[in-house]
């Protein structure tokens, strides 16, 4: 699926991800700015925090409680739009998502 990361200057970066990626790691091994994966993945660090835009948040999935606990300790503030990235796999359903990438992880 093709996936949009919008950095906090506007300057949009697309890329296209395996089916079932995490939004992290499809950052991460394309080299998009300000989404860190530190923990690898684990809900355990929450420098993979992004906004999605509210029109590409149907059908994700559900925010776990573990992912819950760690978007309290986000640097830039949390928001009803805030998920971890390494929580969302994007599938072919998810094609075309928009997620806003916040200024600041650590
Ligand atoms: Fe650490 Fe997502 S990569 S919480």
């Amino acid at each position: 699926p093709n996936i949009t990361f919008v950095q906090p200057t506007g300057e949009a970066v697309e890329l296209e991800a395996a089916e079932g990626t995490s939004l992290m790691r499809a950052a991460v091994s394309n080299g998009v700015d300000g989404i860190v994966g530190e923990c690898g993945g684990q809900a355990m660090c929450a420098t993979c925090h992004v906004y999605v835009r509210p029109e590409h948040a149907d059908g994700l999935s559900e925010v776990t409680e573990d992912e819950d606990e760690m978007l309290d300790c986000t640097v830039a503030e949390r928001t009803e739009r805030s998920r971890l990235g390494c929580q969302i796999a994007v599938g072919l359903e998810h094609d075309g998502i928009v997620v806003d990438v916040p200024s600041g992880q650590v």
